[in-house]
């Protein structure tokens, strides 16, 4: 039996967690279970598996290591009946020639560096620039293409899935050996949680995300435009038309970026505003009001029609909101379903884009005997 795998002060205890011994293909507690199957090769011809994780109630979540990709999340609606609410693929295929970061583990920075360098300790370092003149989610080959180790673990309340990547000094223009572990649980209380944690040996920066895109009608059901979003921020980082923050940190009232009370997501996306021009709707780092460094609630989305809830709680200071601007219509994910423009939302809890390069930000410097820790918590249920 191993310990604690994942210390977070002051948030719900993860002690007690055992790794599975052996190779089992699966696993079962008194109430949710994981089991495992192939899932294909990995362009470099590592085998991938697909881990399905049950909880007490039935709620079933399917992540690969491929990516660390979250492949399906079932949530039940008002009347307990359990609906798919990630867009993503069937198949490893489909994530490896053409996603969008459909449910993957982001890293090393999630969202934008400027220009795709930064300065740290005098010495300037170079990224991939992969969009517009900026670098987005790691560069050519982030962590949500590369293959994670992983094993099966056990929580006192659900199931989890272990996975560690080491990502070598000066992978994709980082400097430092990064030790990367993030711990999937699904709770029976119909979370999803996710912690992560990592280690250096260099200076370096880090911004762990998970790119999730939500529709709590289901996976394919229309488009996000009538769910209430409640974001729990008085500010946001207004953007260039590059979508790199402008550096001041904006009030939301009496913009179209007020989610302090539950609001239509299409309530006002189609209005002439400078800043939704600029993200194609939203797509938009918000600054979230918290105390302390505890886990603490960043959003709630609400669906009329199914009752699905979805709150996310998290340790980070940021969420970037952003409602599936880009899918065009070109992409059939799960069950044949095409995904057209707006047809989720993500909420990629963060440090806000472009951080390295602005030091009147929260700090994403990571410095060799600091430990890295977040945990973000998708919480579902049914009104
Ligand atoms: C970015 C968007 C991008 C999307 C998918 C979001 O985090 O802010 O601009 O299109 O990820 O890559």
């Amino acid at each position: 039996m191993q310990s604690t795998l994942f210390v977070v002060p002051g948030l719900i205890a993860l002690a007690g967690l055992m790794t599975l011994t052996g190779t089992a293909e699966s696993a079962t507690t008194a109430h949710s279970r994981i089991t495992r199957k192939s899932f294909g090769k990995a362009p470099d011809g590592h085998p991938i598996s697909l881990y399905t994780l049950t909880n007490a109630h039935g709620m079933e979540a399917r992540i690969t290591n491929y990516g660390g990709i979250v492949v399906s999340l079932t949530a039940p609606d008002r009347n307990g009946k359990f609906g798919d609410v990630v867009l993503g693929y069937s198949t490893i295929d489909g994530y490896i020639k053409n996603s969008p970061y459909f449910g993957a583990l982001i890293g090393r920075y999630g969202n934008r560096i400027a220009k795709g360098h930064f300065t740290l300790d005098g010495h300037t370092y170079k990224l991939a620039v992969n969009n517009g003149p900026n670098s987005l989610h790691g560069g050519k080959k982030g962590f949500d293409k590369v293959v994670w180790q992983a094993h099966e673990v056990r929580a006192r309340n659900g199931v989890g899935l272990a996975l560690h990547y080491l990502s070598k000094d000066g992978e994709e223009g980082y400097p430092g050996n990064l030790s990367v572990d993030v711990l999937y649980t699904l709770t029976n209380n119909n979370e999803l949680r996710i912690d992560y944690k990592a280690t250096t040996d260099k200076d370096t920066v880090l911004n762990l995300t998970n790119h999730s895109y939500f529709n709590l009608a289901g996976q394919g059901n229309g488009d996000v435009l009538g769910h209430l979003m409640m974001i729990n921020a008085d500010k946001f980082t207004p953007i260039d038309k590059t979508s790199i923050p402008l550096g001041d940190l904006k009030p939301v009232q009496v913009t179209p970026f007020d989610f302090r009370k539950p609001t239509a997501i299409g309530a006002r996306i189609n209005e002439q505003d400078q800043q939704l021009k600029f993200g194609t709707g939203y797509d938009h780092n918000f600054v979230l009001n918290r105390k302390g460094t505890g886990l603490s609630l960043a959003a709630r989305a609400y669906e009329p029609k199914t009752g699905r809830v979805l709150e996310a709680y998290t340790t980070q200071p940021g969420v970037q909101f952003y409602t599936g601007n880009f899918l065009d219509g070109t992409i059939k994910g799960k069950g044949g379903k095409v995904y057209k423009q707006r047809y989720a939302f993500c909420l990629e809890t963060q440090h806000y884009p472009d951080s390295p390069n602005r030091p009147d930000f929260p700090t994403t410097v990571l410095k060799p005997g600091q430990t890295y820790k977040q945990t973000t918590v998708y919480k579902f249920s049914a009104r």
